[in-house]
């Protein structure tokens, strides 16, 4: 193949791979916000592509068979941590899972624990923000003069070294969904706010 020739198709990448599978995602749905809405199930049957993530399947989903289907992504990249859901039982985020990997029949559902905006829509920057308030965790300053146009001084390599893994919380909320204790105690706060608070006291 020369330089120039184009990259194949998804399609046809998949066509040489043998015929394609058949997927049918049976998504959870509810508006709580719509007094007639009733929670169901609605299953969407969609043809898997070559390399298509549950990011592509959706919003195939959302273009060819049900506009008002509702679901956040935004980096598409596991960065943003907008994305998070549960897929065959397991909160996890859907930009980053391949349906290759998944059987052919694939649950969706909203992550738990958190305010349901519509069917996989939920609100985690509410809970965050509550947890983060009621810790509060950011940089408490023991200089009462805060010269706020001083310039930032450089963090020691050794410490950031330290909490680089707790600073890669990205707030997708998928380990509070997971956590039983989280669903019995309101005020539990879990794997992120423990990021949140080493990551502040670390840098105090
Ligand atoms: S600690 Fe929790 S909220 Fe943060 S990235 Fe990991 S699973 Fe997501
Ligand atoms: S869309 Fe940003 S983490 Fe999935």
């Amino acid at each position: 193949m020369s330089d120039t020739a184009p990259a194949p198709s998804a399609t046809a990448a998949a066509t040489a791979a043998g015929p394609a599978r058949k997927l049918r995602f049976h998504v959870l749905r509810h508006d709580p916000h719509d007094p007639a809405s009733v929670p169901h199930t609605d299953v969407f049957e969609i043809d898997e592509a070559a390399g298509m993530t549950l990011f592509i399947a959706l919003n195939e989903i959302r273009e060819t068979l049900d506009a008002s289907l509702a679901f956040d992504f935004v980096c598409r990249a596991g960065i943003c941590g907008s994305c998070g859901m549960v897929i065959n039982g397991r909160p996890t985020l859907a930009c980053r899972t391949l349906t290759k990997d998944l059987p052919t029949d694939i649950m969706l559902a909203p992550l738990p624990a958190f305010e349901l905006i519509a069917d996989l829509s939920v609100n985690t920057g509410k809970w965050m923000r509550g947890m983060s308030e009621r810790l509060e965790t950011w940089v408490h300053s023991l200089d009462e003069d805060v010269d706020l146009r001083r310039i930032e001084a450089p963090m020691d390599p050794d410490l950031a070294d330290r909490i680089y893994e707790l600073d890669r919380c990205i707030e997708c909320g998928c380990c509070v969904a997971a956590c039983g204790t989280a669903r019995m105690r309101e005020d539990f706060v879990g794997a992120a706010s423990s990021s949140a608070t080493t990551t502040a006291c670390s840098v105090a």
